[in-house]
């Protein structure tokens, strides 16, 4: 039983989970490398829900705390088997290799060729404080490493060979270029 339906049995009012906006390419908190979590409390436990609710809402399969403007080290995800989350995470192993067709809820609607490790393994905590590994290759895998390097102020351009991150990042300028021109 979740937190959340604990609390709706034993009466508690719990506000309702809120959606927040998905910071973009060019908000410099996405530039930022987060600072860790000090409290394992109620604000932490409300910060994941609404987390994994804006990642729902999106959608995507995992959201980091800098993605909603908040320079923490936690991210939510869900590849399919759940949502999870991960607090002051350690990448403490990677091996192999794996292309994929990357994207991020902070550059919308573009995709790009990554070439990364294909496992991945990381240490950190839950919600409560108790330590908490996750491990995983492939589409798993991906999205520990993408959520981990958000923490770290890393957007996946920074993948990318340094010819095909140029040409990206023209683009992007040129689209937001375009969309001030509009204004
Ligand atoms: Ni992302």
């Amino acid at each position: 039983m979740s937190r959340r339906q604990a609390a709706v049995e034993v009466g508690v009012r719990f506000p309702l989970m809120a959606v927040f906006p998905i910071r973009v390419f060019g908000d410099a908190v996405l530039n930022t490398a987060a600072a860790p979590v000090d409290s394992f409390d109620d604000d932490l436990a409300r910060l994941i829900d609404d987390m994994l609710e804006t990642m729902y809402a999106a959608p995507g399969v995992g959201l980091a705390a800098p993605q909603i403007g908040i320079s923490k080290r936690l991210f939510v995800y869900d590849v399919g088997e759940g949502p999870g989350h991960l607090v002051n995470p350690g990448l403490v192993e990677a091996a192999g290799e794996w292309e994929f067709d990357e994207g991020c809820l902070s550059v919308p609607e573009r995709f790009w060729p990554i070439l990364r490790p294909a496992y991945a393994r990381l240490e950190g905590f839950d919600a409560d404080g108790k330590p908490l590994e996750l491990e995983g290759d492939e589409l798993m895998g991906r999205m520990l490493q993408h959520e981990f390097d958000h923490l770290d102020g890393k957007l996946l351009l920074e993948r990318l060979g340094k010819r095909e991150r140029k040409s990206a990042l023209r683009d992007l300028r040129d689209a937001t270029l375009g969309l001030a021109g509009l204004e």
